[in-house]
């Protein structure tokens, strides 16, 4: 199964790619073969790969800097989306794009289903809800899979922030009233791979018809806990000897607002492919071990 995964340099491109170890069904495209706010360069890509599965793990994901950047946000996460769901049902390729706890305000006090109404606090939120419809609107074979608070080895992310910060200072102050449930790539792109996977074994007829390859799933590993719990963790892990502090989102002003509870369900992909999900500490450890 010819598999193409857009993104290729970002947490998620790189933990598949690390977990794909160089198998020759995935090619991986990054900013340069693939500029996702040039979509006339997209069909000359699918020509030559012809890909059965489509990873569009590709995005803007600057979520403060989108409020100044809005149309190169709406480029990347929404119009390029579009784009590609046609060249998928052009190409009879399944269609699996990543999106965000992003597109809901936070304001909820449940876990947040599928079916929730979306209600996005800022630019990247919006550019992403927008990327979802248009995916769903434009190829039959398209699944949506939500994350949220994406750490890892690779790239800019919350983890590897603090580990500097923890190393340079001696206080640090955290936010303490968001809450999410971090999700390490790594699982993240597992769970992506054997969806991948049940797919492909698939007789041809059932890819067209099985009603699991169509709709919105939410992906997060196990655990509801705040920044502030987050880096407590890390700093426990790496014996840091610096004092953490919970602070509120009010002491710590950011560009973009977030969602103060956003936490995803993730009852839906669990059942319909029977994932088993890891606990956000055991997952944490499996990163920092990596450093
Ligand atoms: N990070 C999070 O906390 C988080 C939370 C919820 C959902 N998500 C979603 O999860 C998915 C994967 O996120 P991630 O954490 O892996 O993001 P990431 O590390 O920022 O990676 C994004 C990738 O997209 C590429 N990219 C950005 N603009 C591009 C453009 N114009 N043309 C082509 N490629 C472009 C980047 O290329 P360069 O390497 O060249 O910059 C990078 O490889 C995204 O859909 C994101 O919205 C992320």
């Amino acid at each position: 199964m010819r598999v193409l995964v857009t993104g290729s340099g970002g947490q998620l491109g790189s933990e598949l790619r690390r977990l794909t170890d160089s198998s020759a069904d995935f090619v991986f495209v990054d900013r340069q073969a693939m500029p996702l706010e040039q979509p006339e360069t997209f069909r000359a890509v699918f020509e030559e790969v012809r890909p059965e599965v489509l990873i569009n793990a590709g995005a803007y994901t600057a979520v403060d800097k989108a409020e100044a950047e809005r149309a190169l946000a709406y480029a990347v996460n929404a119009s390029a989306v579009g784009e590609l769901a046609a060249l998928c049902k052009e190409f009879g390729t399944l269609l699996i794009h990543v999106s965000t706890d992003y597109v809901f305000d936070g304001t909820a006090t449940h876990p947040y289903l599928e079916t929730d109404t979306v209600h996005p606090l800022g630019v990247y939120g919006s550019s992403k809800e927008e990327g979802e419809r248009l995916a769903l609107a434009g190829h039959n074979r398209t699944i949506i899979i939500r994350t949220s608070w994406v750490y890892s080895y690779y790239g800019k992310n919350f983890v590897k922030t603090m580990l500097r910060l923890l190393r340079e200072k001696e206080t640090l102050g955290v936010v303490n009233d968001q809450v999410g449930r971090p999700t390490y790539a790594a699982d993240l792109a597992s769970a992506i791979l054997d969806i991948t996977h049940q797919y492909a074994v698939l007789p041809l007829e059932q890819q067209l018809t099985d009603p699991r390859f169509y709709g919105i799933y939410q992906y997060a590993d196990y655990g509801v806990i705040s920044w502030y719990d987050l880096t407590v963790a890390i700093a426990q892990e790496v014996h840091a000897t610096c004092t953490v502090k919970p602070i509120t989102t009010a002491e710590y002003p950011t560009p973009a607002k977030r969602p103060a509870y956003s936490v995803l369900s993730t009852t839906k992909i669990e059942e319909a492919f029977g994932l088993h999900i890891p606990l956000w500490k055991d997952s944490l450890k499996a990163c920092l071990s990596r450093f």
